[in-house]
């Protein structure tokens, strides 16, 4: 699966994600999501679930990562493990077509919902994530390692 977006400045692509990525997987993910997720468990969720992980290049210099998305399954449904987007490329619509990207993924192998967490306090991603169709289905007090509440999110395929 490959999908362009261009725009004056710039051309992004979306395709799936290979193991030459994973490097530049972890260390986005580490750059721009609070988690206490290590090198080693991105690299374990990869190896399982390697079909639901989408990045997004810059087409016009080296090809560089400038997005991922790491999806996975869980208790028979899809789920957004995490997802992130370069800062010097956000709203301009690279986040939503990653989505897109893992939940035709999802929809292919017959899963009908995908779910995710998110900090109470990243309203960014909680914009975003309404933005594309999932609805809060409840709170998880002190889901994340410092303390901090999640709400789970859900999307209907
Ligand atoms: C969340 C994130 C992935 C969104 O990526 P993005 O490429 O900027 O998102 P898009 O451009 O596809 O946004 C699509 C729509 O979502 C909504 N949206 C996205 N970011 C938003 C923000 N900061 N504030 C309000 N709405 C926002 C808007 O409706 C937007 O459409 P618009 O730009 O036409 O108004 C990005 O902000 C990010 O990487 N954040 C840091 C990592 C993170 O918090 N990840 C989620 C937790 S795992």
């Amino acid at each position: 699966m490959c999908k362009s977006i261009m725009t004056a400045r710039w051309a992004a692509e979306v395709r799936a994600a290979v193991d030459y990525d994973l490097r530049d997987v972890i260390s986005m993910w580490k750059r721009n999501i609070k988690a206490v997720n290590t090198a080693y468990d991105i690299a374990t969720l990869y190896r399982y679930f390697k079909k639901y992980f989408f990045v997004a290049t810059y087409t016009d210099t080296n090809s560089a990562i400038i997005g991922f998305v790491a999806g996975a399954v869980r208790d028979s449904h899809g789920h957004i493990s995490g997802i992130a987007v370069d800062e010097a490329y956000r709203r301009v619509g690279v986040g939503k077509q990653l989505l897109k990207a893992a939940d035709a993924k999802f929809l292919g192998d017959g899963f009908d919902r995908v779910t995710l967490e998110v900090r109470v306090s990243n309203i960014a991603a909680i914009r975003f994530y309404e933005d594309q169709g999932y609805r809060s289905l409840y709170t998880v007090k002190g889901y994340y390692a410092d303390g901090e509440d999640a709400i789970v999110y859900e999307k209907g395929l």
